[in-house]
């Protein structure tokens, strides 16, 4: 096929080229056509000169529209001034298609608009910047774990029970009486797998039945889950620390140019390197009553809570790297966490939250290997005993200290970009109000 993505021009300066795409926008002065062509690949500024084109391609570029689809043929020339460097002197274009008047205009839109036009939206540079940095995130997590001893396992969607809380649980009807839930997270099947060989990943979509409107939350997102036998809660956060480091680390290496798109601050990424301050939840809550009594806080925090966001901006705030807090009160966690044996009040977990307030991205900890304790946890927390059944096998037959945490892409990706809300992290996101496009 004659075409070049515009990503590859540096490599065919002085040639003539075809371009197969869209016209972004254009701008015209007289004599000259000024037509921004978009390839998926990138975008190149075309230069159609009157006096140097048949008359038909002038006319042709004239009639043009926002988002027609085009084949041109151009030459290309290293250009400094260029945005990107380098520019097409058009030679020819064959329209497809002149497009009707397109909704997305480069004025400013309300985000429900946008979110409405998503399915278009996605062709604009911001969207394709962060949605290129969101596949570079994920080979990155997939490199990661696939050359550090780790096997992919994948965990099922349609699954009998909760795991991380009844009130988050999707139901949908599978055959005759039966419901099945929509997974959670894949953990509970990972601690089976990891039971099998030895240190497992899974990464699939995960869905919650989020009631709430917040920029942190989807209904549907993707968690990347890493489980290791033989682990505690120390060796859980080392994980954590080194896997957080790398997905930094490649996402600077590989798009930069991305992230200058965006306008991020790219310098407070470069401060992200081990070791990642721990600090254990007694010592978290200190530190939220000490900021309400300096009133930087608003409300004022008790012993056994879990963390609102407010919280968690906070403490992330004192910190330039992702802060790990360690030890929860149990009565706040899942019914898996293992209790820490000095204090059977709190938990053997730890939540990462990121740094410039973006909240926790990780969530993870040991996982409690004594049976008796876990049947009890299962009733505490109304769960059907008979859906675990399974599950306790595990605590049975050889059971064994073992670890792991869940890392969602979305939360990850709002961080490293600076977005303010989680939908723009995902092509298509899914939340309360929004089940369309
Ligand atoms: O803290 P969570 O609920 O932990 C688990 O699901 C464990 N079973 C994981 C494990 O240990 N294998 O969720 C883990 C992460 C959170 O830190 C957050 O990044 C993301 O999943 N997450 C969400 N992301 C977007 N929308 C939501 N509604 C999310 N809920 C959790
Ligand atoms: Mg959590």
């Amino acid at each position: 096929m004659d075409q070049t993505y515009i990503r590859d021009v540096s490599e065919h300066v002085g040639e003539e080229i075809t371009i197969k795409g869209w016209l972004y926008n254009q701008r015209s002065s007289g004599k000259l056509i000024f037509p921004q062509i978009r390839d998926g690949s990138g975008i190149i500024q075309g230069v159609v000169f009157k006096k140097n084109v048949p008359e038909r391609v002038w006319t042709d570029f004239e009639g043009l529209t926002q988002e027609s689809s085009i084949i041109v043929r151009g030459r290309v020339r290293a250009d400094e001034r260029a945005p990107g460097g380098y520019e097409l002197d058009v030679s020819d274009v064959e329209v497809l298609q002149t497009a009707e008047a397109y909704p997305i205009t480069p004025k400013e839109h309300g985000v429900e608009f946008l979110m409405d036009h998503r399915h278009l939206w996605l062709r604009s540079r911001r969207q394709h910047a962060i949605l290129t940095v969101r596949a570079e995130v994920i080979r990155a997590v997939r490199d990661y774990f696939d050359s550090n001893g780790f096997l992919l396992m994948d965990t099922p969607i349609f699954t009998p029970a909760a795991c991380e809380g009844t009130t988050t649980l999707f139901s949908v009807d599978y055959f005759e009486d039966t419901t099945a839930y929509l997974a959670q997270s894949g953990q509970l099947y990972n601690e089976a797998t990891a039971a099998a060989f030895g240190k497992v990943y899974c990464f699939g979509p995960t869905f919650r039945a989020e009631k709430s409107k917040t920029r942190r939350h989807l209904t549907e997102f993707w968690m990347v889950e890493p489980e290791v036998a033989y682990a505690d809660l120390d060796d859980i956060m080392e994980l954590a620390e080194d896997f957080i480091t790398f997905i930094v680390h490649r996402v600077l290496e590989n798009r930069r140019k991305e992230l200058d798109e965006m306008e991020r601050d790219i310098s407070r990424l470069e401060k992200i390197e081990p070791p990642f301050p721990r600090l254990q939840y007694d010592d978290a809550v200190r530190m939220l009553q000490e900021g309400h009594e300096k009133g930087e806080l608003e409300s004022q925090f008790e012993w056994g809570g879990d963390f609102g966001s407010p919280d968690e901006t906070y403490l992330s705030n004192r910190f330039d790297r992702p802060v790990m807090v360690h030890r929860y009160p149990a009565a706040v966690k899942a019914f898996y966490m293992k209790p820490d044996p000095e204090r059977a009040e709190l938990a053997l977990c730890v939540d990462v939250l990121a740094p410039e307030g973006y909240g926790e991205v990780i969530g993870g900890g040991q996982r409690a290997d004594d049976l008796a304790y876990l049947l009890k946890q299962i009733h505490e927390h109304g769960l059907p005993e008979d859906a675990f059944d399974w599950y306790l096998d595990l605590r049975k037959y050889g059971t064994f200290p073992h670890g792991g945490f869940g890392m969602g892409i979305e939360r990850c990706m709002a961080w490293l970009c600076g977005i303010e809300h989680i939908r723009e992290t995902i092509p298509f996101p899914r939340m309360l109000y929004r089940l369309k496009p």
